[in-house]
């Protein structure tokens, strides 16, 4: 399906863990558009992940560690993906997110605070650090583009993603405020774009995922996007034909956001009334 939409564009995809990740579905999808990429991850996920077999299937492309809570390693690999690619560039994808209460299962009303600063840190601050870092260092073309991904838990409550409903709130907050001052200096364009359940290794931690990816899937018209449905979406987004959207949070769900509920769900619980009044 490629159409050479971002031929001679180059870009850093971050948070590809392995072939579940949402990221390493865009880096395949924006190769195979033309656009030339650098991978990077936190240094423990790259000694754990597959990345380098990413890298092999992406012409090759450099593997630069970076741990997204360090602005020293944010600042480094903004000029080494410089370095590398021969030029400034022109998309960043955010694709990171971890909760040390979610992965302990500690429950939202008796949080762990530490944990919960290094949830906002490393799932919405890191935003605000990667900009600033590329801001810093010049690193992004006029009109580039940065995609960071977020999930509705920032507008309604689902009580098993815990404190990554805050950390994602804060996200979006941060892809407006430095999409106002990104834009107004450089035309850089800053947006999330809120997924649908997507079966990965950070989705599928969340308490309880089975059921609200079922839950999701039936209440949305179109089904659940996809991980591939993800990249291409933020494919689009790279590109120059959405150059005039910014400071936005995009649903990219098959509708569910804007569904009160569906007929699927209504016939799901009129059966179960049946059973129970048996
Ligand atoms: P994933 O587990 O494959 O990706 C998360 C990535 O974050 C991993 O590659 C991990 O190494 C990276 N990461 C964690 N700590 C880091 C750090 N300190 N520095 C740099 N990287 C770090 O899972 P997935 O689902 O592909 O997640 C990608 C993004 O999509 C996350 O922001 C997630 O919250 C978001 N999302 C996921 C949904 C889902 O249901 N899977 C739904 C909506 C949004």
């Amino acid at each position: 399906m490629a159409h050479q939409l971002l031929k001679g564009k180059k870009g850093i995809i971050f948070g590809a863990l392995d072939e579940r990740s949402i990221a390493w579905k865009t880096a395949l999808t924006v190769v195979a558009e033309g656009a030339e990429i650098v991978l990077s991850n936190a240094p423990i996920a790259l000694r754990m992940g597959k990345i380098n077999e990413l890298a092999a299937l992406c012409n090759n492309a450099p593997v630069i560690a970076a741990d997204a809570t360090s602005t020293t390693d944010l600042e480094t690999l903004m000029q080494k993906s410089m370095e590398a690619t021969g030029g400034k560039l022109d998309f960043i994808l955010h694709s990171i997110g971890m909760s040390p209460n979610v992965r302990k299962t500690i429950p939202y009303t008796d949080t762990n605070y530490d944990n919960f600063h290094k949830t906002l840190d490393i799932s919405a601050l890191s935003l605000h650090r990667v900009l600033q870092a590329a801001m810093k260092t010049d690193a992004l073309n006029e009109w580039a583009s940065v995609v960071a991904l977020s999930y509705i838990a920032a507008q309604r409550s689902f009580p098993g993603y815990n404190d990554m409903a805050d950390a994602k709130a804060l996200l979006e907050s941060i892809a407006r405020s430095f999409g106002y001052q990104y834009g107004f200096a450089k035309k850089v364009r800053v947006n999330t774009v809120s997924q649908s359940p997507t079966v990965t290794t950070a989705g599928s931690g969340v308490a309880g995922f089975d059921v609200f990816f079922t839950y999701a899937e039936k209440m949305s018209p179109l089904g659940n996007a996809t991980a591939e449905d993800c990249a291409n979406y933020c494919a689009t987004l790279f590109s120059d034909y959405t150059r005039m959207v910014t400071m936005q949070n995009l649903f990219h769900d098959g509708g569910f956001s804007n569904t009160g509920v569906s007929h699927l769900i209504v016939e799901e619980i009129q059966k179960a009334n049946k059973v129970d009044n048996i």
